[in-house]
């Protein structure tokens, strides 16, 4: 078990012991002095903070863009982060940053770092992006002063200077690359006594941990994360520290997705954008539904169990979930058990499970429906999360409808009802 974080950052490697609850954010700009990263909102809005994330997945980097300030930093055990400082410089600018001069679309440039990161990651993980995909990269980046209209012409400035998708990839990068396809990845643990944090790396570490440290479990002194999208706000915004945060995003037994024709089921550490463009095909309504949560810098780093196990009365994944039948599968001490989505909440913030269980993986039952449907009303289109949402599943035959299930969350009143799912057959 290691106690320091290895992980490269443009490209070096870099050994560092870390907070429990500090956050790439925190550790760029106060301990490695690199302030090309701003902090605008912290907590995940505005994407001042972006930064690119290259991650090991079933033998290959992938790239994304995550907020800095909701992404801890002790998360990053083999990870390469890009900054801002990892494109270009004075002398040669990288063609991103070139593109956005010749678009006129920087000014006072607070955006500027964060919006060249989200098209670096949108460019290292799709060879030919179309202006939809770049549009859905960009929706978290917040510009006070040049507007939008500019900011979108960047692509097209961009084509005309890139000769191959070679040229927008650091040249850093495949040597890196190599190094993290060899890294050899291992539990982190790092305590203070005050905080702490454990990132196992499979389940079967994680049941021995709790099994060996007690004093954590019986004093329900731990939480999980994944994503941090919630957690971490939680801790920097509204001062909820736990004695333990038990990181599950490292664990490849929650990273799977798998599917056949009677059903999908989804790990519980898959994140929301790897969902949006995995089940598109087989199950669009859920795709529609995530486009319309977060953005892409909390989408790529948030999962759908941590979506359902934040018990927010106005959770977008959970109406669709009960419609649809949906099913957890739980693991913990007591071994791997199932239960309906349907039946998980108990009260406002209250789960069917112990502290120390989490969910192991999201069933979903495919071609029972003939017509979902997932509705969501909020202030604004992007980045707001539901007023009132809802979604209904129909099952028809003969022009009859046999089966209707409709379930609806909203923002005010649900903290004194229950989440209601009605089921006429
Ligand atoms: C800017 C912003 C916009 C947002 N917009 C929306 C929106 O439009 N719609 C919406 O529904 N939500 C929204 N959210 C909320 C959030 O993104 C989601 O709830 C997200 O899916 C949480 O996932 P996570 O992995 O980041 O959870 P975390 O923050 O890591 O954890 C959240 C909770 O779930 C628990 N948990 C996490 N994983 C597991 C697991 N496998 N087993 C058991 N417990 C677990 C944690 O202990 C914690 O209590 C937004 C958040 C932000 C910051
Ligand atoms: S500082 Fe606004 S998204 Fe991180
Ligand atoms: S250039 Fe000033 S905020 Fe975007």
């Amino acid at each position: 078990m290691k106690k320091t974080i290895s992980f490269f950052l443009n490209g070096t490697i870099r050994e560092i012991q870390v907070k429990a609850e500090t956050t790439v954010l925190e550790l760029l700009r106060n301990s490695l002095e690199l302030n090309g990263i701003k902090e605008g909102c912290g907590e995940g809005d505005c994407g001042a903070c972006t930064v690119v994330i290259g991650e090991v997945r079933e033998g290959k980097v992938h790239y994304k863009s995550a907020a800095g300030c909701l992404y801890l930093a002790a998360k990053l055990e083999g990870k390469h982060v890009i900054t801002i400082e990892g494109l270009g410089d004075r002398e040669k600018l990288h063609p991103i940053q070139e593109a956005i001069l010749k678009a006129h679309a920087t000014q006072c440039g607070f955006c500027t770092p964060g919006v060249s990161l989200s098209i670096l990651a949108l460019f290292l993980e799709r060879k030919n992006p179309t202006r939809e995909e770049f549009r859905r990269y960009l929706e978290g980046n917040l510009c006070r002063c040049t507007g939008y209209v500019s900011i979108r012409k960047v692509p097209e400035y961009l084509e005309e200077l890139i000769v191959c998708s070679e040229d927008i990839r650091p040249n850093y990068l495949t040597e890196t690359e190599e190094k993290q396809l060899n890294f050899i990845q291992e539990d982190i643990y790092t305590d203070d006594g005050i905080h702490g944090f454990y990132s196992p790396v499979s389940e079967e570490n994680l049941l021995d941990f709790l099994q060996s440290h007690p004093e954590f479990t019986e004093g329900n002194n731990i939480r999980f994360l994944n994503g941090g999208s919630d957690v971490v706000v939680g801790i920097k915004k509204h001062g909820q520290h736990y004695r333990l945060l038990l990181d599950l995003s490292r664990i490849e037994t929650l990273q799977k997705i798998t599917y056949d024709e009677k059903s999908l089921t989804l790990g519980g550490g898959v994140s929301l954008a790897r969902m949006i463009d995995t089940v598109q095909d087989i199950f669009p309504e859920f795709s529609d539904t995530m486009l319309k949560m977060c953005s892409e810098q909390v989408r790529s780093i948030a999962t759908v169990a941590g979506n359902i196990a934040n018990a927010s009365p106005v959770a977008d994944t959970v109406p669709l979930l009960m419609a649809v039948d949906a099913i957890l599968t739980i693991n913990g001490g007591k071994g791997l058990r199932t239960i309906p989505v349907r039946d998980f909440f108990k009260g406002y913030k209250k789960l069917a499970k112990q502290a120390d269980e989490w969910i192991n993986s999201i069933t979903i039952p495919l071609g029972e429906y003939n017509f979902i449907h997932f509705e969501k009303v909020s202030k604004r289109r992007e980045v707001d999360i539901s007023s009132v949402n809802s979604a209904i599943a129909l099952k028809v035959e003969n022009g009859i409808i046999k089966t209707a299930h409709v379930a609806s969350e909203m923002l005010e009143e649900v903290r004194n009802t229950e989440r209601q799912c009605y089921r006429i057959s």
